[in-house]
Parts: structure tokens; C-alpha cells; sequence
């Protein structure tokens, strides 16, 4: 477990605020999260002890969807909010299919941009960009991006467990449009996103840890299953359509579960049409 004290810890950060990527980072068994992230997401733990099985859920989700996007053909990717790289990245699942497969990451948090940093320096097909994925022109218009990503070509726009950080509802809707807009015919959307879940006694556990991370750097809002279905139009779900993580393709290292809605997380991939 990595110290506060440790070198790879960039100088503007606030250790003494837990934050999303890095309680994520604690949750999935990472060793980039500080005590104040620790302490937070035992508390979490506390008060929604499957907290843990959604992060690892929601994350099994990407691999798959990943696997699946590079499976279709799709060579390119633009990864928003995509967080510490704990787990397996979106490019080493889908360089198993093409090693020719370009990545961007964006994300806004210093220190899952410098540990991205680190992990990409002897990648040339994977770059990261920091940035506040609201600030579309410029995640475009980045060098990284523009060296990378060719739009005119298919270019999958993967947001997991990351536009539910944006609080106001129609700037998350205009911002996840604003990418789909851009995007060939052909291109996919791998999108996962929090929701209340249909039990009462769930909802209020996961409501009471969405409260708490009111004290992280950037809060969360759940939100229903037909707006998270809204940010879909004019693409073309593929089966099984919007379901919760653990639903959407299992496979053998991720059979379905029992109680799948306390994922907490609804989970979509879409293809632009031709
Ligand atoms: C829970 S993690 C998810 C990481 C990864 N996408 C996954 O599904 O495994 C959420 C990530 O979104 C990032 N994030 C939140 N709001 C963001 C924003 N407005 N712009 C860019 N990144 C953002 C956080 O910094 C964090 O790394």
C-alpha cells in the first residue's frame, strides 16, 4: 500500500480530501489512494457492504465491452473519465484483439493522469489527456488526440462509471452528445452509469453513500434508467440493451449475479448507424 509519503504522489494534490478515482483505486485493490480515500470508502463500505462487488462489477463491464467493441472491428477508442489505471487498461484488453488499437484517455484528476502517464510512456498507440470531459473542444482539439484518433474513422466514446460525476443533468446529456455528434458511422458508445436500484431498502444505502461523496473532490448523482436510456438516441443498443454491469454479456470470468441491481450501475453498448 503506497504511503502519503511516497514519490509518485504529483505536488498539487489535497491529501486531505478523498477522491473518486482514487477511493475507486481502494475499492478494486489498487495501491494509489491515501488514507482520507481509504477511511472514506470503509465508511462506504459501512454503510453498502456490496459497494466493493459494483466497482469490480462495473469494471468486469468495461473489459467486456471492450473485448466485444474490438471484436466488431473497432480500432479506435477515446476512454472519458478513465480513471487510475488499477486494473487491466482499455488498451492492453484491446491490443489482445489488434495491437494496432489507439487509445486516448481523459481524465481530470492529477493523479490518475500521472500514473496514466507512467504506465503509457513506452505505449505509441495510448496517450492521455487532462481535461474536464465537459471541455469537449479541447479534448478534441488536444495533440494527443488529434495524433492518435482519426474521426473519420469509427472511434469508440467509452464513459464508465465517470458522467455521473457531472452533477447537472443536461450538461452530462450535452456533453456525452456532443462526442456522439462527432462520431462516424459505425462508431460505438460504451456507456455505465448509477441508478437507484427497484428495492427500497438498496436505495437507501446506495442514497446514503451518495450522500457522503458530497466530501469528495467531485460528488455523484444517480439517475434514472430512462435518462441514462435518453443519452443512447440514434444509436443502436446492442443486445442485451441497457442492464445492470453484471448482466451485459457474463461470461466465464464474470457469470451473472443473484441480486445484479445492487450493482447499482446500468450498463449500454450502442453503434452509431450507417
Ligand atoms: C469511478 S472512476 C471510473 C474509472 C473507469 N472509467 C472505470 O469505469 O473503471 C471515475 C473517474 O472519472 C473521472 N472523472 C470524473 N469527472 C470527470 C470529468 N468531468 N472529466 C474527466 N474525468 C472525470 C474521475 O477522476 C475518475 O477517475
Amino acid at each position: 500500500m503506497a504511503g502519503e509519503n511516497a514519490d509518485w504522489i504529483p505536488e498539487d494534490v489535497d491529501l486531505f480530501r478523498a477522491s473518486p478515482s482514487r477511493v475507486y483505486d481502494y475499492l478494486l485493490g489498487g495501491g494509489c489512494n491515501f488514507a482520507v480515500d481509504r477511511d472514506w470508502a470503509e465508511q462506504a463500505i459501512e454503510k453498502m457492504p456490496w459497494i466493493r462487488a459494483a466497482a469490480r462489477s462495473n469494471r468486469a463491464f468495461l473489459r467486456r465491452a471492450v473485448v466485444y467493441c474490438a471484436e466488431a472491428g473497432q480500432r479506435q477508442f477515446l476512454d472519458l473519465g478513465s480513471g487510475i489505471p488499477t486494473a487491466q487498461s482499455v488498451h492492453e484488453i484491446a491490443h489482445r484483439t489488434d495491437p494496432r488499437c489507439r487509445v486516448v484517455y481523459v481524465d481530470n484528476e492529477r493523479v490518475a493522469v500521472s500514473h496514466s502517464e507512467l504506465l503509457l510512456a513506452t505505449v505509441p498507440t495510448a496517450g492521455i489527456v487532462e481535461a474536464d470531459m465537459c471541455d469537449v473542444d479541447k479534448v478534441l482539439g488536444h495533440p494527443v488526440t488529434q495524433e492518435l484518433l482519426d474521426f473519420s474513422r469509427p472511434v469508440t466514446v467509452i464513459s464508465t462509471a465517470a458522467l455521473y460525476y457531472i452533477p447537472d443533468d443536461d450538461l452530462a446529456a450535452k456533453t456525452a452528445r456532443r462526442y456522439l455528434d462527432v462520431l462516424a458511422p459505425g462508431s460505438m458508445f460504451v456507456l455505465s452509469h448509477a441508478t437507484l436500484g427497484p428495492h427500497e431498502r438498496d436505495k437507501m444505502k446506495l442514497a446514503d453513500v451518495l450522500k457522503m461523496t458530497k466530501t469528495l473532490t467531485s460528488s455523484a448523482t444517480a439517475r434514472s434508467p430512462e435518462w441514462i436510456l435518453s443519452l443512447f438516441d440514434g444509436m443502436e443498443l446492442v443486445p442485451p440493451g441497457l442492464v445492470y454491469t453484471p448482466d451485459w454479456r457474463p461470461d466465464r470470468l464474470q457469470l451473472a449475479e443473484e441480486s445484479p441491481w445492487q450493482a447499482a450501475v446500468l450498463a449500454g453498448v450502442a453503434r452509431k448507424p450507417d
